[in-house]
Formats: structure tokens, sequence, C-alpha cells
């Protein structure tokens, strides 16, 4: 039989989200069984009232109080489902934390993850945003993803090849926005550790450390150590990591680009196209390190806002506004912000 969902009423979202804002939600809701998953697809609560799926809180920007219900993923073990022709498919729950997932998965010898160590947040959000750092993306290791269907309560399996992932990008910030709850996701993962030490940043850091022949520890330890010299850590300083993505630009802009400032830093991003440091083009703009009321911008990282103290959402947008702006009249490209304004409506 299934169990009743446990429903919270006007429940803080304080510690459930990395930025630090001060939230409420009408309604909270915590998944953990398979039975809670299919309970709440099939709730008149959840099917009458705007929904959203909180994971680890660390890409959102919340609002003062959502008029709704929050379904957060609670679920988190980890299996080994199948070890065949040197892959090994191992599955995890929604709800486990990502860096929880990445140091089992490195204890037990199954490689794959160790560039993407230490990335705040579960692993449901994973696919949605195709996660990504020093020169690797969930993507890459993603093998299906199992979710609930929102409209009719049924389940299925997506292969990672259905999810349309691109950049900070997959169907389910797209045409399934809203529509599924992932519940937990298998990864193709490696019995051999072959280290993927592309990003120049990285190879620097081993090199700096006198490491030719990295383990796959001390890969993720000073992906770790990378993160930790620029990146915020969740539990001092409120922040959603990169704020905004990298702008993807076409040859010809980049070129105009480049002529007129010599310095811009920018990967290729195929197809002729490059990637621009966004963090570079909003230093320039001088805003490194500024503060605007109750939000600023990390001094070690220009990507990254910060709460300097008791900030709300309406805080973030005046920032992330103003900071849009200069980009736009300094370098006419766009920025788009990685990090998601959480409200009702959406
Ligand atoms: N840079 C500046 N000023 C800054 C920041 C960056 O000039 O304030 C320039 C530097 O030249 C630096 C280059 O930008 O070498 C790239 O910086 P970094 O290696 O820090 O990477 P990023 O492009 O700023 C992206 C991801 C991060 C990920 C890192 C490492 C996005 C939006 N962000 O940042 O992801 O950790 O690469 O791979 O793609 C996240 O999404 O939350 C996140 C932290």
């Amino acid at each position: 039989m299934t169990e009743p969902l446990e429903i919270k009423n006007i429940f803080s979202l304080r510690g459930f989200n990395t930025f630090d804002i001060e939230a409420k939600t009408q309604y909270f809701i915590n998944l953990v069984s398979q039975s809670d998953y299919q309970a709440a697809t099939k709730s008149k609560l959840v099917r009458e009232n705007p929904c959203f799926i909180l994971g680890g809180g660390s890409n959102v920007i919340l609002p003062d109080y959502y008029d709704g219900v929050v379904l957060h993923p609670a679920n988190s073990e980890i299996k080994l489902l199948e070890q065949k022709d040197g892959h090994l498919y191992v599955e995890a729950g929604a709800g486990t934390r990502w860096l929880d997932f990445v140091n089992h998965c490195i204890d037990n010898g199954w490689y794959g993850l160790e560039n993407l160590a230490s990335i705040p947040g579960c692993v449901g959000a994973a696919p949605v945003q195709n996660v990504g750092a020093y020169g690797k993306e969930a993507k890459d290791v993603i093998h299906r993803v199992h979710c609930y269907d929102m409209a009719d309560g049924s389940q299925r399996w997506i292969e990672a090849a259905e999810c349309g992932f691109g950049y900070r990008w997959s169907n389910f910030k797209g045409e399934w926005k809203n529509r599924y709850i992932i519940d937990r996701v298998v990864f193709k993962l490696e019995e051999k550790f072959n280290p993927d030490v592309t990003y120049k940043a990285l190879a620097q850091a081993l090199a700096d450390r006198n490491i030719d022949h990295p383990t796959a520890r001390q890969l993720a330890d000073t992906v770790t150590a990378l993160r930790d010299s620029k990146l915020p850590n969740p539990s001092e300083i409120g922040s959603a990591g990169s704020f905004f993505k990298n702008p993807i630009v076409d040859s010809d802009v980049f070129e105009t680009l480049r002529k007129a400032n010599p310095g811009i830093v920018a990967f290729p991003a195929g197809d002729g196209r490059q990637k621009l440091a966004a963090g570079w083009l909003i230093e320039q703009c001088g805003w490194k390190g500024r503060t605007l009321g109750r939000v600023g911008v990390y001094e070690k990282q220009a990507l990254v806002l910060v709460n300097r103290g008791g900030c709300t959402a309406s805080d973030v947008r005046q920032l992330a506004d103003a900071i849009i702006a200069d980009v736009r009249t300094r370098f006419g490209v766009e920025l788009e912000c990685e990090a998601i304004f959480v409200n009702s409506e959406n």
C-alpha cells in the first residue's frame, strides 16, 4: 500500500539554497521512496498548484514566498548495476549529493567523474542543466535517466541520446520543462582510469604540484583545490556558483571583438564559434569585487554573485541586470543567467 505523503506547510527553504536566501514555500514534500514519487505525481495538491523540484538548491534564486508546492528529491542510494566490457553502470538516487557520489565512485575504482569533483548540488540536477567543469560535462557520463511524468504519473527511462544535451542545457530545461521528475540516474563509468587533463588551468595546476601521472584521487583533489581557490564555500558565503553562462559567439563577431580587445579570453566551441569567458567580460566592466546593496560580485571570480547578507531575489535581479546592461554596452554581447530565478509563474 502507498504511504500518504508527508506535506509540510509554510516551510523555510533557508537550508535548501546555497545563495542562503530566506525563502518560504506554501507546501514542501520530501521524496524519499519510489512510492513518494508515485504519490506526488498523482496527488491533487501537486497537480492543481504551481510546482517546483528543488534539488541541492545550488543553481536557484528563490523568491521570498513560493506560492505552490516544492518537491525535494531525497533518495540517495548508489548501486552498481552491471560491469561489462570495461564499463560500469552505476545508478544513483536523485537526492544523492553530487560530491558524495563522485567520492564514492573514486573510492570504489569507478572512473570518469574526477573532473566533476566538488560540484555542489544533487545527482537529479546533473542531467537537467548538464553540469560541467574542467573539460568534462555530465553528458559524458550519463547513460540514462529514470523519471515520472507529471502529466499522468507514468514512469519511463530516457536514454542520454534523447536528452538533447548542450552547454548547461537539456530538454529537461527546454521542451520538457515542468514535465518530468527525475528520481534516479544511471551513469556509464570506466574500470580503467584515463585522466582528462585537456583543460589548461587543470594541466597547469597538476604541473605546479609536480604530478605527471595523476591517480584519480590526485586529479579530483587538484580539481577541488582549483575550485576552492576561485569559488566561495557555500557554507561560508551564499552563492549559486557561476551566475552567468559563458556566451557563445560566431567567428566574425569574435574577430571584431578580438581586434578591439586583444586580451579577450575565449575557448573554441565547435563550428568555428567561440565561448567567451564571461568572468573576463564582467571584470573588464569593473564589476569584480563590487557590491550593490546586499549582493556583490565575488572578488576571486567575476562570474559568481554572492550574498553579502540578507539579500532577496530582487536584489540579485537588480545586480544581474546592471551587469548584463554594462556588458551589452561595452562589448555588444548578451549575457544569459545560468542560475534560475524561481517563481510560482514559471
Ligand atoms: N576570467 C577572468 N576574470 C574572472 C574570471 C575568469 O578574466 O573574474 C577568465 C580567466 O582568464 C580564466 C577564464 O576566464 O582563465 C576561465 O575561468 P575559469 O577557469 O574560472 O572558468 P569559467 O569559464 O569562468 C566555467 C564554468 C564553471 C567551471 C569552470 C571550470 C560556466 C558558466 N562556468 O567557469 O562552472 O567550474 O568553467 O571548468 O561554464 C558553475 O557552473 O557553477 C561553475 C562553477
